[in-house]
């Protein structure tokens, strides 16, 4: 008799997990980009705001469409952008963490990205290099950085902890983890390091250099890696790895966020909304004779 009373009812409870767990996949994934106020010198001549390409190819690699991010607009505009994409990257690069307009427009999504999460609602960021250190100073509410040296050295990365309470290595193979814990494939370019007090559970990634080596610990909502976009950068000046397995760590990391991105199912309100805000609207301009970008998009 209790067999039969048991039988129906967890039936009904693993169709409930089974309808909990189908959740609407998007396969046109947009990514927004912030854009960041140009530092170097050699770019003032053509605008102010930047975005490198080779970040822009890195996403596209993985299969979604970016839209560039302007510093400066009216929170309403950026919120209208917030309810249009599916995810934010914060690139490399140099400007301050914490009073720019970068960082300033970069604490917003991150805002709106908390607030969203509170009604269930999954609105991924990505930060790389100076967009990760950000993100730390964003969580932490204070700058974390202090000096490191290092700058241009590919090296392995050191994966602490249990991988799988890693979001974003526990599903990798197993070979991959092996490559990226043994070989220089991961491009490192920093003059900072976060390190100290950064053992909060709502840290997102903890990456330190004090052994001589990069350590990264990945749990929580937010991740990243290194200079990923080590595929697209080709200047002898830097050392960019570019061996087979260097690649596939780097596409690895860059389909792990555009699946992340499709579980975002935001949308523009029409194709021509849409269209007007893509990031095709602009054309690189060549810049791999005056920096370690091949192409840079002006704003
Ligand atoms: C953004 O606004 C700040 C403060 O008004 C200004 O200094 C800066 O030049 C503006 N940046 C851009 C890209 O318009
Ligand atoms: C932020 O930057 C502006 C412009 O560069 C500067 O005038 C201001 O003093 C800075 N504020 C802080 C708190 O550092
Ligand atoms: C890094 O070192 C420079 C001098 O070498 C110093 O001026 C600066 O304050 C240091 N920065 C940090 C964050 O420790
Ligand atoms: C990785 O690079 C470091 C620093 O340049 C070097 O000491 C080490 O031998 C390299 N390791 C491999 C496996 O190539
Ligand atoms: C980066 O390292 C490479 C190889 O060690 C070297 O040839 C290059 O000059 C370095 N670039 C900079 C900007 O330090
Ligand atoms: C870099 O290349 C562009 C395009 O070929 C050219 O217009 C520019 O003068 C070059 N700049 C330098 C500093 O060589």
């Amino acid at each position: 008799m209790s067999s039969l009373k048991i039988v129906p009812l967890f039936f009904l409870l693993s169709s409930a997990v089974i309808f909990c767990q189908v959740q609407e996949i998007n396969d046109r994934p947009i990514i927004g980009i912030i854009t960041q106020e140009v530092s170097d010198e050699v770019f003032f001549q053509y605008g102010k705001t930047y975005i490198a390409d080779s970040y822009v190819k890195y996403l596209e690699s993985a299969g979604c469409r970016v839209v560039p991010i302007r510093l400066n607009l009216s929170e309403d505009e950026y919120l209208y952008l917030f309810h249009s994409i599916n995810g934010v990257l914060l690139p490399g690069g140099a400007v301050d963490l914490l009073n720019s307009s970068f960082s300033r427009t970069a604490a917003l999504f991150y805002k709106l990205s908390i607030e969203a999460a509170s009604s269930g609602i999954y609105f991924p960021i990505w930060g790389t290099c100076m967009g990760f250190q950000v993100l730390t100073a964003l969580t932490s509410e204070k700058n974390l950085l202090s000096n490191t040296s290092a700058e241009n050295i590919s090296l392995p990365l050191n994966l602490m902890d249990d991988i799988s309470s890693s979001k974003m290595f526990r599903h990798a193979p197993q070979e991959l983890l092996h490559v990226v814990s043994t070989e220089n494939i991961t491009a490192n370019f920093h003059r900072f390091n976060s390190r100290g007090q950064l053992s909060g559970e709502n840290l997102p990634c903890v990456q330190s250099v004090s052994s001589g080596r990069p350590t990264c610990r990945i749990h929580g909502r937010w991740t990243t890696a290194d200079r990923e976009v080590n595929r697209f950068q080709w200047s002898k000046g830097y050392v960019f790895p570019h061996t087979e397995n260097a690649i596939w760590l780097s596409q690895y990391t860059a389909n792990f966020f555009v699946n992340e991105a499709r579980k975002n199912s935001n949308r523009f309100p029409n194709a021509k909304e849409e269209e007007s805000a893509l990031i095709y609207n602009w054309s690189p301009t060549y810049t791999g004779n005056i920096s370690g970008y091949e192409m840079v998009y002006f704003f």
